[in-house]
């Protein structure tokens, strides 16, 4: 403990003397070493949620500790296809929606007690296929996660207002696993990241389907958390679905050949942009997946508890 404060201290002296104006603090976090998810909550105190917070993200999810809530409905988001710039930042690929669509993507339904409009996509993957996703199941970590955020409309004015207000943020995150065939709309972001190889490269996409990215499942887990990078606002509802989508090899290849910095200095590898598990402190994580009605059809009898074995087997989550 002692250690993780000497060396924030000790980046807090390097940031500042860099100075305030050249490097701003958006750029002074890491996914390893001396500024890593360890120490964001030290480098900046703005930011100490990242290490004081007790409802963070993202979260290992545990099959048989979900409760079934009978009062979560099906989530609802918008068909249309919108335009954007997908954009390198050196920390994550974002596709972030244009300001001057005429109409948003509205994300209702599921746990959601407010309208959140769709504002922005972050792909989050590893450089080797043992890991890469955020939230894991079971331990088991996936190649890659794409988290879909949209902020309470009907509240604030923009997302960056919502960042840090209650109620603020949600997040669909969709888990990522290797297939021969890979999701359609998933195809037209990927096949612009040669166009953004490079740390501050941004690429328009005209047409994009957000919808068209989630599987085909109306099941997912629902718990309260924070944005996974830096300031770990504790401001988001996050709904996992309960199916993966695919990405083949040769699109996570794609990924991979990404870099952090710009084309004269490229830095390390984008990948690996995923924050470890954080401790849930006693978060319930609730589903609208009913283990009892499942069980019986495919067991035909009642079942008075939970099988996990049926219930991973009736959603096909067993990885391959
Ligand atoms: C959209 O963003 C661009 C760049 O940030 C800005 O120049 C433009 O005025 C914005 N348009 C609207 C409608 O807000
Ligand atoms: C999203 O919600 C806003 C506010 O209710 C509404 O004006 C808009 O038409 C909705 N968008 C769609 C595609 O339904
Ligand atoms: C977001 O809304 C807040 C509050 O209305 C405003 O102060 C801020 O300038 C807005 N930010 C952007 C990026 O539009």
């Amino acid at each position: 403990m002692i250690w993780h404060i000497i060396v924030g201290i000790l980046i807090h002296i390097l940031v500042q003397s860099q100075g305030a104006q050249a490097v701003s603090w958006e750029e002074w976090w890491t996914y390893d070493g001396i500024s890593g998810p360890a120490f964001w909550g030290l480098i900046n105190p703005e930011w100490s949620l990242c290490n004081k917070g007790r409802r963070q993200s993202p979260v290992n999810l545990e099959p048989n500790k979900l409760l079934f809530d009978p009062n979560l409905r099906q989530l609802h988001i918008d068909k249309h296809r919108v335009g954007g710039i997908i954009t390198n930042t050196g920390h994550s690929v974002i596709f972030t929606v244009s300001n001057d669509t005429t109409s948003h993507i509205n994300i209702t339904g599921g746990p959601l007690s407010y309208r959140y409009q769709f504002q922005e996509i972050h792909v989050h993957y590893g450089l080797h296929d043992q890991f890469g996703s955020e939230h894991s199941v079971n331990g088991y970590t996936f190649p890659a996660e794409i988290q879909i955020f949209g902020f309470n409309s009907q509240l604030y004015t923009n997302f960056s207002e919502a960042l840090h207000k209650a109620q603020g943020i949600v997040v669909v995150s969709l888990l990522l696993q290797l297939g021969d065939l890979s999701n359609p709309e998933l195809r037209i972001l990927i096949d612009q990241l040669d166009k953004i190889r490079y740390g501050g490269n941004e690429v328009e996409v005209k047409r994009l389907s957000v919808r068209g990215l989630l599987p085909e499942t109306d099941y997912y887990m629902t718990y309260d958390g924070s944005t996974t990078m830096p300031a770990c606002h504790e401001t988001v509802t996050w709904l996992i679905m309960n199916k993966p989508i695919y990405i083949t090899k040769q699109q996570m290849h794609g990924l991979r050949r990404l870099m952090q910095g710009d084309d004269k200095h490229p830095k390390a590898p984008l990948g690996n942009n995923f924050r470890p598990p954080q401790p849930l402190h006693y978060r319930p994580v609730r589903t609208n997946i009913n283990f009892n009605v499942i069980n019986k059809a495919a067991v035909g009898k009642q079942c008075p508890s939970m099988y996990k074995d049926v219930y991973y087997k009736a959603n096909s989550w067993t990885p391959h």
